[in-house]
Formats: structure tokens, C-alpha cells, sequence
């Protein structure tokens, strides 16, 4: 029985990009609904396993090297594992990076999707198949909230390579007849977001400011909103869409909309700072497009199930409570398994917008 006294399920499922956040999350998911998992991780120099040790599930995923951009290693991911759910999670999902980074990004978000779905449709065409698509498809101009027939008008290389893997996987669905599904997820966070991201930025530099470690939380774009969820939430989704008896694509999100300004205020409110006398604005970390506004109407997830829990204010304290009781543990010589303590920090990556400036 599972924890919350469900039968076990004994399935397969392959992960890509079992190493991210999504991955770590949606692994334990899987693992305790009885799956059988396997993962793919790409060959780095360093090991990054470090989400899937702090969850605790490291040692019941069976990993597989795998690249995206490598069909090779993509065939013999699915050839070994024998999955009958794929989740393709693994991408370049940081759409700033995207601006810099705009062939690989096509490559690893778009083109690789394709990869996959022809080594599904040639192997196996049965194994039903995940894509983690994504509120960016939308991009700037919608002033309402945003459902599956919103248009889509991506801002970014990632959102227009995310675009095209939206709609290889529709294709596939409707021309091969493969189970194929887009999740759409708006925003969604956790103590596990890459550093990067501009909550788990926040979090983790207001945590180090409560302690005295840090002074300036440096931002670009203030005013931009999004709708910010809680990851492990999120998660469920993607299993629930492909336990459904046909394929189908839909918007993931809480349906309410924030400033980074307002998750900044929050999250210094929650250590008892002011952020007006932390927060600085560095054009740095503008970009040369961004989407002002987020918000989604996951009125159809919902009606098959799906109820999540964790607001604005409640995701704002989960991460920042957790970046401080790092920090403090950290302080007290405690050593575990976590990213912060090996970031080099912002003023040490050099962007192309600041060479231009020079
Ligand atoms: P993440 O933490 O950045 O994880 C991305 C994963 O992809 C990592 O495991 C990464 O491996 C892997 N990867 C990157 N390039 C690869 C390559 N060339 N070959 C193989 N693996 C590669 O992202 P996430 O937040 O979990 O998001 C998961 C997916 O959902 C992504 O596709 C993202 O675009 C999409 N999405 C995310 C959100 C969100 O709010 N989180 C919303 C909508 C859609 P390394 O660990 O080696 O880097
Ligand atoms: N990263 C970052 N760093 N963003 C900042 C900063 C900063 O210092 N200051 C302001 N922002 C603004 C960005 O300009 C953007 O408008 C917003 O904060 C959110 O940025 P990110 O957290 O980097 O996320 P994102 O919305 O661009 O993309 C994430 O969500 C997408 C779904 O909508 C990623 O997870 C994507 O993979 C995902 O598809």
C-alpha cells in the first residue's frame, strides 16, 4: 500500500531530466506510488545528484546517461528502461540563459523533443509520453487569465523552441496516435529551484541576510508578474494527465498573479526586514524581452482531480524558512547535500548585456 493507503501501481516510467527539480519531485512521486523509475542525467564533470540525496530517493531510481542532444543515448534510455510512461522533463529552462544561448536552446527544447518522439514511435508506440510545456508559450500581451485556448505568443528562444516541442507533440498525438500529452505549468517553485530562478534567488539571499551573511538582494525586472505555484504540487499533474483514457493538453497553475516586487516584500517580511533597504535593481538582469504578465484559468486540470493547497504567502515561507534553516545548520557546521554553498554568485557570471554596455 502506498502512503496515503492506495494500492500499489507497478508501472515503468522514464524520466528525462531526473537531476532538476521536476525530476527530484516527480521521481519520489512515482517511487511512492510503487513505479519502477528511471532516470536520465547527463555526463558533467561534477556529480549533481544533489535533489535527488535530499529527498531521499537517489538509490531507488535507476539512472541512465543520456543527452539530449545525442538520439543514441536517448534509444537506449528507452530500449533498456521498457517504460510505459515517458516524462519529459530534461531541457535548457532558463529562458534568460536563452537569450545567450539561443541555438542550443532550440536544440535542447525543441528539436530534442522530436528525437524522442520518433525513437517512441519507431520503438514503441504505445509508451505514452509527457512534455513539460509551458505558460511562456503565451507570452506578452495577455492582460487575462490564460487557458488552453489562449493565444500563444512566445517573448523568448526558450518560449519559441518550447512552441515548436508544443506542437511536435500534438502532432504526434493526432498524426501517429500516440499518447501524448503537453502540460502547460505556469511557475512553479520550491526549496529545490535552481538558484538562478527569481524566487529561490530571493529566498536564498533574504535567508542569508537574516543571518547577517549578505547585505543586497540585486534584481532586474520588478514589476513583471507571474502565477507561482508549489512544485511538488505541480507534479501530480503530470501523472494525473496520463492516467486519463484519451490524451490531452492542459494549463497547470494557481490562477492568481505577483510581482517579483510583492514575492520580495514577502519573503523579507518573513525574517522581519524591510526589503526596500536590501533590494537594489541591477540592469544586469533585465532581459532584452520580457513577459509582464502570467496568469493561468486551470479550470480543466481541476475538474479531473486536481486540488492544490499552497498560496502566494504559503510558498513564499516554505522557501525562505528552508534557505534559513540551510544557512543556520550551515553556520552551525552541519554539511548535507544542497546547491547554495557552491553557487560563485551572481557578480562573478559576466553576461553579454554587460560587454555591450562597455
Ligand atoms: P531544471 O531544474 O532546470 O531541470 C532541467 C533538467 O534538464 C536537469 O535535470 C538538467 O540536467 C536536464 N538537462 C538540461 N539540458 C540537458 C541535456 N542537453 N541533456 C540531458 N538533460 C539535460 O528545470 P525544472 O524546473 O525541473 O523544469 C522541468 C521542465 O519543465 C523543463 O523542461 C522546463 O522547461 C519545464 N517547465 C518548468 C517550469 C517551472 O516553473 N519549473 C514551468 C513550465 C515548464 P542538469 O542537472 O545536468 O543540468
Ligand atoms: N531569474 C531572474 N533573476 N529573474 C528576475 C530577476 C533576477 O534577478 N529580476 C527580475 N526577474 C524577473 C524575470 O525578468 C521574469 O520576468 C520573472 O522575474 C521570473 O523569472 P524566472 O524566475 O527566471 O522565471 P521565468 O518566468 O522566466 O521562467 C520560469 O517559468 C517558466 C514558466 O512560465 C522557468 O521555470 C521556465 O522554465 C518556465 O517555462
Amino acid at each position: 500500500m502506498s502512503k496515503d493507503g492506495a494500492p500499489l501501481v507497478t508501472k515503468t516510467a522514464l524520466i528525462t531530466g531526473v537531476t532538476g527539480q521536476d525530476g527530484a519531485y516527480l521521481s519520489k512521486f512515482l517511487v511512492d506510488k510503487g513505479y519502477e523509475v528511471y532516470g536520465t542525467y547527463r555526463r558533467l564533470s561534477t556529480p549533481n545528484f544533489w535533489r535527488l540525496h535530499y529527498l531521499n530517493v537517489f538509490e531507488k531510481v535507476n539512472l541512465l546517461p543520456a543527452d539530449l542532444i545525442d538520439v543514441g543515448s536517448l534509444l537506449d534510455a528507452i530500449r533498456i528502461s521498457h517504460p510505459e510512461e515517458v516524462y519529459n522533463l530534461a531541457a535548457q529552462s532558463f529562458v534568460g540563459a536563452s537569450f545567450e544561448q539561443p541555438v542550443g536552446t532550440g536544440e535542447m527544447n525543441g528539436i530534442s523533443v522530436t528525437r524522442l518522439l520518433e525513437t517512441i514511435r519507431i520503438m514503441n508506440p504505445k509508451i505514452k509520453f509527457y512534455q513539460a510545456s509551458t505558460s511562456e508559450l503565451f507570452g506578452s500581451g495577455h492582460l487575462s487569465a490564460s487557458n488552453e485556448e489562449a493565444l500563444f505568443r512566445p517573448s523568448s528562444p526558450y518560449a519559441a523552441a518550447k512552441l515548436y516541442s508544443y506542437w511536435m507533440t500534438k502532432i504526434y498525438r493526432e498524426g501517429f496516435g500516440i499518447f501524448a500529452c503537453n502540460g502547460i505549468l505556469f511557475n512553479h517553485e520550491s526549496p529545490l529551484r535552481g538558484l538562478e530562478f527569481v524566487t529561490r534567488k530571493i529566498s536564498n539571499t533574504v535567508a542569508k541576510c537574516a543571518l547577517g551573511l549578505e547585505k543586497e538582494l540585486r534584481l532586474g525586472n520588478l514589476e513583471a508578474k507571474r502565477d507561482w505555484g508549489y512544485a511538488p504540487e505541480y507534479i501530480e499533474t503530470m501523472w494525473l494527465m496520463m492516467q486519463q483514457k484519451t490524451p490531452d493538453d492542459y494549463v497547470v497553475a494557481t490562477d492568481d498573479s505577483h510581482s517579483v516586487k510583492e514575492f520580495a516584500e514577502k519573503a523579507f517580511d518573513v525574517v522581519g526586514l524591510d526589503w526596500q533597504e536590501h533590494v537594489k535593481v541591477d540592469k544586469k538582469f533585465l532581459r532584452p524581452l520580457d513577459v509582464a504578465y502570467l496568469k493561468g484559468d486551470s479550470s480543466k486540470i481541476r475538474k479531473i482531480g486536481w486540488n492544490p493547497k499552497v498560496d502566494f504567502d504559503g510558498l513564499v515561507k516554505i522557501m525562505v524558512k528552508e534557505d534559513l534553516s540551510r544557512w543556520e545548520r550551515w553556520q552551525n557546521g552541519e554539511r548535507f547535500p544542497w546547491d547554495a554553498s557552491n553557487y560563485p554568485g551572481e557578480d562573478k557570471i559576466l553576461s553579454r548585456y554587460q560587454e555591450k554596455d562597455k
